[in-house]
């Protein structure tokens, strides 16, 4: 099978931060495809390639990757440009797979998939070609939103052939918080209420919203990075055991976190401070949030589980931790000791670590808090797929294990809806540091952030 890249979008950043190196990678992995960047920012291929793309790239690679001047706006232009182009690449009707690719911004989605339906159904005329369409996030703007768009969708595309993307689910993390819990028995039987205490998910970014201001402005972070990658990991630490690894079973399970947890309602956003009056840079939407929520099902009920996430902190720091309840120093009757955890860290490494109490020499019966640790890079080596790398693949090989079902979008625009809302008190926040509302969080729900 052929497969051809339409890629819209092909001029932004998470094209060429992240979308083109990772076609790159696939193609020295003999992967056979062709793309077509669509854009209106440069004139021509030469232009785009010498701003886009790395100046040691792959020779065969640059062949394979094309530029076509897209003007959205001018539907008959574009649309007549974009069929005639496709037509001529290709040589016969067998064997072709197109696949649209969606890496722009939810305002924009109902003209480019219109487009797109003139252009496929020019191109019916003289093939039947294999087709998908690959949505990036966020999908929709919010509930009402993400069904509209995906209605449209439905009438151009089956569900089969539309991928929605979360790029969360393709990395290594990700897969591996599945497979630590189910494969392996002796963390099977403490992961659920009767051993946890909370969980916390902290993901703090250095950047800002950098060049990505005119996206970020219309989405802040509860829809670039709540309603998806967190409530995704969400699913990830509190399903049930699927039937079996499978995307439809994974999916099920997914769905059934999703439809278990109240809309939240302890929530508190913060946007950081302009970088100053000539700088052209002020973000009014918020870039920081911190939360609770509580999946009410039977093992997961009673676990508060606390999130912060947001842009221009001083450390980056993206990590889980698994708080266990603490019996032993009841039992001990001894103070000191220290309760049992769980962290998986994603940045700046990838790694796990159990923490455990053994003795500390020299003392009489008194234990330290030690940890036992997996480091991704130290076992496997540094050659840890990247997530668009893995997703890109799955499109290929029409593998949706890496791919957030409609349901699971739907569930989580409502879980978040009550944050959507104009925020009144939007704390501004002096950039390097955290909102002030961090540290409440913590007084008013007795818990201790792992800023360890
Ligand atoms: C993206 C968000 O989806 O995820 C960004 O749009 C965020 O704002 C990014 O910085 C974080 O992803 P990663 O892969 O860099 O951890």
């Amino acid at each position: 099978m052929k497969q051809i890249i339409i890629q819209f979008g092909g001029t932004g950043d998470l094209a060429k931060k992240k979308l083109y190196p990772a076609y790159e990678r696939l193609m020295s992995e003999n992967f056979d495809f062709n793309i077509v960047a669509l854009g209106r920012r440069y004139k021509n291929k030469e232009e785009f390639i010498a701003d886009s793309v790395s100046k040691d790239a792959n020779k065969k690679f640059l062949e394979k990757l094309d530029y076509l001047h897209y003007d959205m706006e001018d539907e008959k232009g574009a649309t007549d440009a974009l069929y005639s182009y496709i037509a001529s690449l290709v040589k016969e009707c067998n064997g072709i797979e197109l696949i649209y690719y969606m890496a722009l911004q939810p305002s924009l989605y109902e003209d480019a998939i219109k487009q797109i339906q003139i252009v496929d159904a020019k191109l019916a005329t003289i093939c039947p070609f294999a087709k998908k369409i690959v949505v990036e996030k966020p999908f929709g703007f919010d509930s009402a939103s993400a069904t509209r768009y995906n209605d449209i969708l439905l009438t151009a595309f089956s569900d089969k052939e539309i991928y929605r993307i979360d790029h969360y689910l393709g990395k290594e993390f990700m897969q591996n918080l599945l497979l630590l819990r189910f494969h392996n028995d002796i963390i099977r039987s403490i992961w659920d209420n009767r051993s946890i205490e909370s969980i916390q998910i902290i993901f703090d970014e250095t950047h800002g919203v950098d060049q990505r201001l005119g996206f970020y402005e219309k989405i802040g972070v509860v829809r670039d990075t709540i309603q998806n990658h967190i409530m995704q990991i969400i699913t990830y630490l509190t399903m049930n055991d699927p039937a079996t690894l499978s995307p439809e079973d994974i999916a099920i399970e997914k769905v059934k976190v999703l439809k278990s947890i109240a809309p939240i309602t302890e929530f508190y956003t913060g946007r950081y401070e302009s970088l100053g009056v000539h700088s052209g840079h002020i973000v009014h939407t918020p870039t920081y949030a911190a939360l609770t929520l509580q999946v009410n099902s039977y093992y997961f009920a009673d676990i508060p589980i606390y999130v912060r996430t947001g842009k221009m902190q001083k450390e980056a720091k993206s990590l889980i931790y698994i708080k266990f309840k603490n019996t032993t120093k009841k039992v001990m009757n001894d103070e000191s000791i220290e309760e049992n955890g769980v962290i998986i860290t994603i940045h700046p490494e990838l790694t796990i670590d159990i923490q455990m109490n053994l003795k500390e020499p020299h003392t009489s019966w008194k234990s330290k808090p030690v940890r036992f640790r997996f480091n991704q890079a130290e076992t496997f080596g540094a050659n840890t797929p990247e997530a668009y790398e893995q997703i890109v693949k799955k499109i290929f090989t029409a593998d949706k294990s890496l791919f957030p079902s409609m349901r699971e979008i739907s569930e989580a625009w409502r879980i978040v809806s009550p944050m959507l809302e104009e925020n009144p008190h939007m704390e501004v926040y002096p950039v390097r540091t955290l909102p002030r509302f961090v540290k409440e969080m913590e007084i008013k729900n007795t818990f201790t952030w792992f800023d360890k």
